[in-house]
Parts: structure tokens; sequence; C-alpha cells
């Protein structure tokens, strides 16, 4: 049976087998997906013996996305653009570094709550690792304005510079979070404040009614963000869709058969 895994460390809380399972029971396919703690600083090592073991490839979550660029001997486009790597396929032609979160973003934006990312306003909170990733995708369906706030604005300001090049002139810019002037049509939170059950510092002028407010994150219990934002009128969703959509991407990659992902978000959400 081919065999796959997911890095992380910690990588216990990793709904991934679950829905990479799920996936290959909904499309017939004959496959075995693990979670593996590497090491912090054995990660690469991990990767490699995996590898040995007969692993056709991986995904790779907290803390080693930046470290498996250097892992993979070749990067697709989104990977490259993203600076990190979500996901490794393990093939005759060498370790290929792929990143299919944004895509996966995309997708439950686009699928499955139904909003249209063209000729929209979007606003992105944060400018770290998470934000990064998304940025290509969200451009290449051509929003009308892609706006990037951060607290530390030189970090939002060196994501538009490398983006502008990248097809994002005239549509990317960095504001500090006291500069932003809404409404906006989607708030996208890929801050990591949620993990400190923390809110960023955005105003609640952002959101207008039916404004769709996605936090990256998920849990038991609606984000800090997701709360303030329904406060204030908008549509809210957490980051459980994404993660599926992210999968999908991985699985097709893998095993070139798109699973339905709308079955098995939700059964997630279900609890199953
Ligand atoms: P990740 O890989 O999750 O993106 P990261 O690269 O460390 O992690 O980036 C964390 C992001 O969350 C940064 O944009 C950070 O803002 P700063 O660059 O100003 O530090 C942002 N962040 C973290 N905690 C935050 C908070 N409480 N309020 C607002 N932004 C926060």
């Amino acid at each position: 049976m081919d065999r796959y895994c997911v890095f992380g460390n910690p990588v216990a809380h990793s709904k991934s087998p679950a829905i990479h399972a799920a996936f290959a029971r909904q499309t017939g396919q004959r496959l075995d997906y693990d979670k593996r703690l590497a090491p912090l600083d054995g990660f690469a090592a991990a990767v490699h013996a995996f590898i040995a073991e007969g692993g056709k490839g991986a995904n790779v979550t907290v803390p080693f996305k930046l470290e498996a660029v250097r892992v993979a001997q070749a990067l697709t486009i989104r990977a490259q653009a993203a600076g990190a790597v979500n996901t490794l396929h393990f093939t005759d032609d060498g370790i290929i570094g792929d990143n299919t979160d944004g895509a996966g973003l995309v997708a439950d934006i686009v699928n499955n709550a139904g909003v249209p990312i063209t000729a929209k306003r979007v606003l992105l909170l944060g400018a770290g690792g998470a934000a990064r990733g998304v940025v290509l995708p969200l451009l290449e369906h051509r929003p009308r304005q892609l706006v990037i706030a951060n607290r530390t604005v030189a970090t939002a300001a060196a994501l538009v510079e490398r983006f502008a090049a990248l097809g994002g002139a005239g549509v990317v810019s960095a504001l500090d979070y006291a500069d932003l002037a809404g409404p906006f049509d989607i708030v996208i939170n890929a801050t990591s404040a949620s993990l400190d059950a923390d809110l960023p510092p955005v105003p609640a002028s952002v959101f207008e009614c039916g404004t769709l407010a996605l936090d990256m994150m998920y849990g038991e219990q609606p984000t800090v963000f997701m709360q303030f934002a329904a406060d204030h009128g908008a549509l809210t969703r957490d980051g459980l869709g994404m993660l599926v959509e992210q999968a999908a991407e991985a699985f097709a990659l893998w095993r070139g058969v798109h699973p339905d992902t709308a079955a098995v978000l939700a059964q997630l959400r279900a609890g199953a």
C-alpha cells in the first residue's frame, strides 16, 4: 500500500490522517496515511527515513514548512511564491515541494462559502508565513484590491514588494492597522493571534453587513476574531474548510483524483 504522512512537532492533534482516510475511502484509492513526530532538529533526516521506507509523499506542518523548502529538490511556482512547503511528493525525479495552503483557502472561500474573490476588496491580516502563502492564489482571482495589514508594517511592505512583481502591482498594498478604513468584502485573519485567544487590532469599520470574515485557525469555539467580526455584521468562517481543501489539493497531486471535499468537511463539522 502506498504510504503518506504528515510531519509536525507537535503533530498529535493533526486531523490530516482522518481527512486523507476519508478521501481514500471516497475515491477508492488504497493508501496508508500516518502522523509522524519529527524531532525539532531532525526534520530532513525524518523525511529521508520515510522515503527509504517507501513513502510516496508527505504533508508538512508547524514548524517545518520553511525547512521543507530546503529538503525539496524542486519547487512548484506557488511554493516558490509562498516561500514555504506544506506538501512533498517523492517522485522518480526527486523530492518536489508544493504549497497547497493558498489554493485551499481560495477554494474554501469561492466554492464552500460561495463568495467570489474577483473584483472584491480583500483585507489580509498578518504578514508572516501563513499570510505569504495565500497572496498569490488570492491575486490569481483578480480582487479589486488586496490590502495587507500588519503590526510590523515593514513586513507587510516587503510582501507587497515581492508580490507586486508577481502580478499584484496596483492591487496589493500595505497598511498599518491604525490606517485601515473599510469596509472590505472579505477579511482574512492570517495572524497567529487566535492561538493566544488574542484579537488583531483591527477597527470594526473594516466589516459591514455581509463581509466574509475568515480565520485560518479553527477550534471547538469560534475565535475572538470571529466573535468580533460577527458582532459587527460579518459572516464568519473558521479554518476547517481551508484545512480540508489544502488536503484535497495534496491528495490530487499525489493520486491524480480530486476528492469531493463537501462531504468530508460536513463529517468533520459533525465531529465524525
Ligand atoms: P505564521 O507562520 O503563523 O504566519 P509567523 O510567520 O510567526 O507565523 O507570523 C505571525 C503573524 O501574526 C505576524 O504577521 C504577526 O505580526 P508581526 O509581524 O507584527 O509580529 C502576527 N501576529 C501575531 N500575534 C498577533 C497579535 N496579537 N495581533 C496582531 N498580529 C499578530
